[in-house]
């Protein structure tokens, strides 16, 4: 009882905003899911696994797809009873009463009385923003959840070897002769558009911004204008060249450039001047020469050194010595007690590239097969990702 106690005076008031930063902040998440794996018992571990995680994720999507976070925010994010939430929506209220509880009980929603709720500050963001409720729409239900559930089938029959061949992971294994799985994404238009969506928000929340860890003004000492400033290879949406412009406003229109494959670009609308869609494959030559920098995040960890290389080369091949530079923004695997997300990434690289997260030795050595040099890694102390720059060699 004592410990009880003493546990509920401690967690009581505790909240995302008792940190001093956010590095505190991941660090407590830390403490208090390893002290949480150590109060459960086996069974409440498998039943989160298997009858939790799937059963909140339905809910959440209903939710989602009836309107009833939009509706909440729309009208004040209030407290709301799950009666006058399906009255928003016009939705069945016993319908909706049963999922909104579901939440609540997972502390997604905070029950203030019976059957009423307040939304938590991430229900609030699934009604405010554009982008977030894409990482529950075909983001997951086409690639992450299908593709997980084929991980174990797909190891059983390559005899459990460590994928490495990008025409021969689970995706063709499940879907057929794909090139890759972004030929896969780029087949429906949803699942581009969801996909992209939830780069975005990884790129906004789940690492550091490149503008934060590499300092932006080298870019701009002796650069030439008459050339891009920054070409985002992978760019996605070009949410990193909005982190450059929003740092660096007074560059001229069309300095910056977004490279991706034909489907992900005709999916995103640019309506900031500074920035131009390139259609572009980057196993194919580079078509802009000599840019001031060639930017690329989160994209050699999808492939598997020999694509990566390849990749690397390409970039190279466009870049002017003693000018350009290669900014490449990524993981760097801590060799000791990897963190959770750092792991959960190289699972996903597993899973849907057949490629791997890279610890700062293996980037050494990637760089170097491509005749490139590291000349920096740029990395904030705590965190996980960093800019290696990178100068032909
Ligand atoms: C993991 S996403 C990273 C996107 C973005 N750089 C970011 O950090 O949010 C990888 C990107 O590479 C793009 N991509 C995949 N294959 C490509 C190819 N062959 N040529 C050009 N882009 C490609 C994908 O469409 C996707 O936008």
């Amino acid at each position: 009882m004592a410990a009880l106690g003493r546990l509920s005076a401690t967690l009581r008031d505790i909240d995302s905003n008792s940190f001093a930063d956010e590095d505190e902040r991941l660090f407590a998440e830390d403490m208090l899911l390893g002290a949480l794996a150590r109060v459960q018992s086996p069974w409440d571990i498998a039943w989160n696994h298997n009858f939790v995680n799937a059963t909140t994720h339905g809910a959440i999507k209903s939710l989602i797809d009836a309107g009833v976070f939009t509706k909440w925010a729309e009208n004040g994010s209030k407290p709301e009873t799950s009666t006058s939430l399906a009255k928003m929506t016009d939705t069945d209220p016993i319908l909706i009463k049963r999922l909104v509880r579901h939440l609540a009980s997972h502390n997604l929603l905070v029950e203030t009385e019976e059957d009423t709720y307040e939304p938590s500050p991430w229900a609030k963001t699934l009604g405010t923003d554009q982008a977030f409720p894409s990482i529950y729409g075909a983001f997951y239900s086409d690639i992450i959840s299908v593709m997980s559930n084929g991980l174990p089938s797909f190891l059983k029959e390559t005899g459990f070897k460590n994928p490495t061949d990008s025409k021969h992971g689970v995706i063709q294994h499940l879907q057929g002769p794909y090139e890759s799985v972004f030929e896969y994404i780029v087949a429906d238009p949803t699942r581009s558009k969801d996909f992209s969506c939830a780069m975005e928000c990884h790129s906004r929340w789940n690492m550091t911004a490149w503008t934060d860890a590499y300092p932006t003004d080298i870019l701009l000492k002796d650069a030439k204008l008459d050339r891009p400033l920054v070409v985002d290879v992978g760019g996605n949406k070009g949410h990193d060249l909005e982190k450059f412009w929003l740092k660096h406003p007074e560059i001229p229109d069309g300095s910056l450039v977004i490279e991706d494959l034909p489907g992900i670009l005709s999916e995103v609308e640019i309506t900031n001047k500074a920035i131009l869609k390139q259609p572009y494959d980057f196993f194919t030559p580079q078509p802009l020469r000599g840019a001031r920098a060639y930017l690329v995040h989160k994209v050699l960890h999808d492939w598997s050194d020999e694509p990566a290389i390849k990749i690397l080369k390409n970039i190279a091949g466009g870049m002017e010595k003693g000018y350009s530079k290669l900014l490449i923004h990524e993981n760097l695997v801590e060799t000791v007690r990897p963190s959770r997300r750092t792991t959960a990434s190289d699972m996903i690289m597993l899973t849907y590239t057949t490629a791997a997260e890279r610890t700062e030795t293996e980037w050494h050595k990637l760089v170097n097969a491509a005749g490139l040099k590291i000349v920096k890694i740029w990395k904030q102390p705590t965190a996980l990702d960093g800019v290696i720059e990178v100068d032909l060699a």
